[in-house]
């Protein structure tokens, strides 16, 4: 996957008041403090050179895991309409980018943020986007209420969020969910952890998942001690390349999601949860059903199912 140009053409404007050590060393700051794990209620991006390192080397993975979820919303009820959305702990405003790239009829967004220097951030990264939007400076730990909005987003802030205020903040989340409720975490055992917490909770109060869930059973990965997770390939700029110290030309997301509507969709029999395992005449398939996880092996001889499998990918829906 590529950022769309005009997001590119934005992060090199913004990165270019910077030199490279700079930059360098606000990237090594960031993946310090998020490996710590010490993000619940912190402000990990507090500076503007680790804002430009954050639209550096966080922001296009990000915005990808949010396309990939997206565009499997998209799949799944391709007549769903989008046109006003929610964004809780927007940052610079990832999920926007993304969402108006996926629902062509995005026309209103409020974004919400605790840091309001990323304000200005966003309104030049996202000056091209059509979409009429507010910001407002608030802290989602306290009691909020931001009206209606069809979609409702929170990408990659539940984890900075502490334990006693997530309740809270699904609730009201899920209140101004008329149609959808999306969630993204990286694809860590803690991101899954609160993935995995917020779909229970969900499932609780009525929401009906839409992906990657294929059922509403409790999750037999977490059951089984392991992590939900899918990866999405981006490609690396060059100052992406530079900062990271890596000669490769893309990256792999690692990312947990749960997205909940309101009675929209009809589920897959099964996803895809890890790569398929292609071999000659062969392929095999891990996947997720009601019944819990289990092995498929589709064979050459059972025509179509194994030219599906053979195109299929880990985190795809599955039918057969
Ligand atoms: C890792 S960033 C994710 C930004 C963006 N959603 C993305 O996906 O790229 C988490 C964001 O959540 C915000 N945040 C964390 N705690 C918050 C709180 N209590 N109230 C409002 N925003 C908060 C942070 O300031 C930060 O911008």
């Amino acid at each position: 996957m590529r950022l769309p140009p005009e997001l590119l053409a934005g992060i090199e404007q913004e990165t270019s008041r910077f030199d490279g050590k700079q930059l360098a060393r606000a990237a090594a700051d960031l993946t310090e403090r998020y490996k710590k794990d010490e993000t619940r209620g912190s402000s990990i991006v507090n500076s503007e050179v680790h804002r430009a390192a954050y639209l550096a080397v966080r922001l296009p993975a990000t915005y990808a895991a949010n396309r990939r979820v997206f565009a499997e919303i998209r799949a799944l009820a391709p007549h769903l309409d989008i046109s006003s959305m929610l964004d809780l702990g927007a940052g610079p405003g990832t999920a926007l980018f993304a969402a108006a790239e996926a629902f062509p009829h995005l026309r209103q967004a409020t974004l919400i943020e605790a840091d309001a220097a990323w304000f200005e951030v966003g309104k030049r990264l996202g000056g091209s986007i059509p979409v009429r939007t507010q910001w407002l400076q608030r802290d989602l730990r306290s009691k909020l209420d931001f009206g209606p909005h069809d979609l409702v987003v929170i990408s990659y802030a539940l984890g900075e969020i502490p334990g006693s205020a997530l309740e809270p903040l699904l609730e009201r989340a899920w209140q101004n969910a008329t149609k959808l409720l999306v969630i993204v975490e990286p694809g860590t055992m803690r991101g899954f952890s609160n993935v995995n917490a917020a779909r229970s909770w969900l499932i609780t109060h009525g929401g009906e998942l839409v992906t990657p869930c294929p059922h509403h059973h409790a999750c037999p990965m977490a059951a089984g001690g392991d992590w939900c997770h899918f990866a999405q390939r981006v490609e690396r700029t060059s100052l992406h390349r530079a900062l990271k110290g890596g000669a490769l030309g893309h990256e792999d997301e690692k990312f947990s999601y749960v997205a909940a509507g309101r009675g929209f969709v009809s589920l897959p029999k099964a996803r895809i949860v890890r790569h398929p395992r292609k071999h000659s005449g062969h392929v095999q398939l891990t996947l997720c059903r009601a019944e819990g996880l289990g092995t498929r092996t589709v064979t050459k001889s059972q025509k179509q199912a194994y030219k599906e499998a053979r195109k299929a990918g880990w985190g795809d829906a599955w039918n057969d």
